[in-house]
């Protein structure tokens, strides 16, 4: 591994918001606070186009950089929804330049060498039913998933780190 990638990985376990910077942006403090949050639970309710999403992404891939065999899964009303935020963590992800190697990169999952992926997927119950050991659950836009709250209680039972938000 490049030392760059490994000061890289270094650093953002020492200061999750330092992710966020590699990756060009500048956190506000709700933002940096969420990132450097240690509650295994988080709702956001903020205003349109506050950052939401941005933050959530930065959430997924630091847990995906910074942990071997994470599974994170990113709900939303809509697979389309879903993939967008998909899309914001591969743009984080290859913003900092893939400090983790990728076994498997396409538009729905980001698989890494270090078995951490990334899933996106529609938000029913149904799609999410069979996965274990989730170790971050990002419900994008929760209060118009119909399913949020049977989704989370199906992933609550294995989960050692969930946030929502939305
Ligand atoms: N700290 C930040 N610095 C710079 N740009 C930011 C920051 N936070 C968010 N943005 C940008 O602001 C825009 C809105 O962000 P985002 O989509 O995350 O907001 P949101 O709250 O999820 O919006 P919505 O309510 O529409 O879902 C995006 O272009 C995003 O890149
Ligand atoms: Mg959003």
């Amino acid at each position: 591994m490049a030392s760059s990638s490994l000061a890289l990985r270094l650093a953002i376990t020492l200061d999750p918001c330092l992710l966020a910077e590699a990756a060009g942006y500048s956190l506000d403090p709700w933002q940096q606070r969420i990132m450097r949050s240690r509650s295994p639970r988080l709702g956001l309710l903020a205003s349109r186009q506050s950052g939401k999403s941005l933050v959530t992404a930065c959430l997924a891939v630091h847990t995906a950089l910074t942990e071997s065999g994470a599974l994170i899964l990113l709900l939303s009303p809509s697979l389309r929804q879903s993939q967008e935020l998909f899309r914001r963590c591969l743009d984080i992800y290859r913003a900092v330049d893939r400090p983790v190697g990728a076994e498997a990169e396409n538009a729905l999952s980001l698989v890494l060498d270090s078995g951490s992926r990334i899933l996106s997927l529609p938000g029913t119950e149904r799609t999410i039913r069979g996965f274990s050991s989730v170790r971050l659950l990002v419900i994008d836009e929760a209060a118009r998933c119909e399913t949020e709250r049977s989704a989370a209680m199906a992933i609550s039972s294995t989960a050692r780190n969930m946030r929502t938000h939305g």
